[in-house]
């Protein structure tokens, strides 16, 4: 039986179904970008032959717009709204916890429409008192909310969540290819505008794997968005998962956009050259891998870098106790770049330069 094939009327909502399907396809099936990779690869730090630091001492803490975390690491919006749900945000909030790290929930829509599966989405407070949280929304719906005068609504949803700060999410590849999609995106930059005048919390914007460009990111921060997180190419594709729940029943041929986007470490480049002229936090993600992807990232100029898929899988595979490993894997991996670059601290990883794989002969 192919994912297609699933019955997608088993659970109470379509909504809930969708997102357990979600899940359950992006654990069990190759759905990264195939041909297209991030770019990280591509990009080598200089060997620092000559350290003279203490592996033990280098600090890995750093700001999220203002706020401490103990590592520029983000766990990504991934689920809520499905009973499914409830153990794997109580297990990922209980890393960010463990960890010191900004936490993604994902898309809280339905809970804006019904009460059934607050718990859900308020488990990640309950088990993660001082973690940063950050609520998600489509940015088809802010702009729905707008239209109809509601912004203001989604306070409700951060109150639940008791969020640090909103993420509005752009997935117009998956709305486009999800046959229960929207394929209206007018307004949702208003949508957009009209959340950070209503909202006292800090709006985030990001994709969900297929990239935002210098110019989409010029649009965003002039009406106000303090972060944006690239979430390009190279890691989980949403068109793959939706290729793969429609299977053979999807009308048209959609293979060629399950490559779809702007690889993250392009986008990462091209958002961060506005760094100068706004201020803002830039967060990458989209196939962040490894450590070394989330060094890299720093080195580019993100304030920290997400990692969704993985993570989840780790939890659904396993158990919580190869989620905190996986966590663990990724703070190592990024110490140990800091260390063979000779950086102490994050700003002084900030400084390091990348240079073209074909330019250098390191091992990075
Ligand atoms: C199971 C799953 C559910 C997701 N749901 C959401 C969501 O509700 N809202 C959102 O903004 N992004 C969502 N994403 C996208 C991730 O936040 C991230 O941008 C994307 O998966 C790329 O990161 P990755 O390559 O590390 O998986 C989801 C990702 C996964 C794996």
């Amino acid at each position: 039986m192919t994912p297609g094939d699933k019955k997608r009327t088993a659970t109470p909502s379509a909504t809930e179904g969708r997102k357990a399907e979600h899940v359950d396809l992006v654990v069990r099936e190759r759905v990264e970008h195939r041909a297209k990779r991030t770019g990280f690869d591509d990009l080598n730090f200089e060997h620092n032959a000559l350290p003279e630091l203490h592996f033990d001492d280098i600090s890995l803490e750093t700001t999220l717009l203002g706020f401490s975390l103990k590592a520029p690491l983000l766990i990504s919006s991934m689920t809520g709204g499905y009973t499914g749900a409830y153990e794997i945000n109580r297990a990922l909030g209980r890393a960010a916890e463990k960890f010191g790290l900004a936490i993604g929930l994902g898309s809280g829509r339905q809970a804006l429409e019904s009460a059934e599966q607050h718990r859900t989405f308020s488990v990640v407070r309950e088990v993660a008192p001082k973690a940063f949280i950050f609520a998600n929304i489509g940015g088809v719906e802010a702009a729905r909310l707008h239209a109809t005068g509601k912004s203001g609504e989604l306070r409700r949803l951060i109150d639940l969540l008791q969020a640090n700060a909103l993420a509005i999410h752009l997935n117009p590849v998956q709305e486009l290819l999800q046959p229960e999609g929207s394929r209206d995106f007018r307004g949702v930059l208003a949508g957009i505008e009209s959340c950070v005048k209503t909202l006292t919390v800090p709006i985030i914007v990001k994709e969900v794997g297929s990239g935002i460009s210098q110019s989409v990111a010029r649009r965003l921060l002039e009406v106000g968005v303090r972060a944006i997180d690239v979430a390009g190419a190279g890691g989980t594709s949403w068109a793959g998962v939706e290729i793969l729940r429609n299977g053979i029943g999807s009308r048209h041929n959609l293979e060629p956009f399950w490559d779809w986007g702007i690889p993250t470490a392009e986008a990462l480049q091209q958002v961060s050259e506005l760094r100068p002229e706004f201020g803002f936090d830039l967060i990458s993600s989209g196939g962040i891998r490894t450590g070394v992807d989330v060094a890299k990232s720093v080195a580019l100029g993100a304030t920290a870098a997400g990692v969704a898929r993985p993570l989840i899988q780790a939890f659904v595979e396993h158990d919580e106790e190869a989620l905190f490993a996986l966590v663990e894997t990724f703070l190592f991996q990024l110490r140990a770049a800091m260390f063979l670059t000779g950086s102490s601290d994050i700003p002084a990883l900030t400084r390091q330069r990348l240079h073209p794989r074909a330019n250098n002969t390191d091992l990075s």
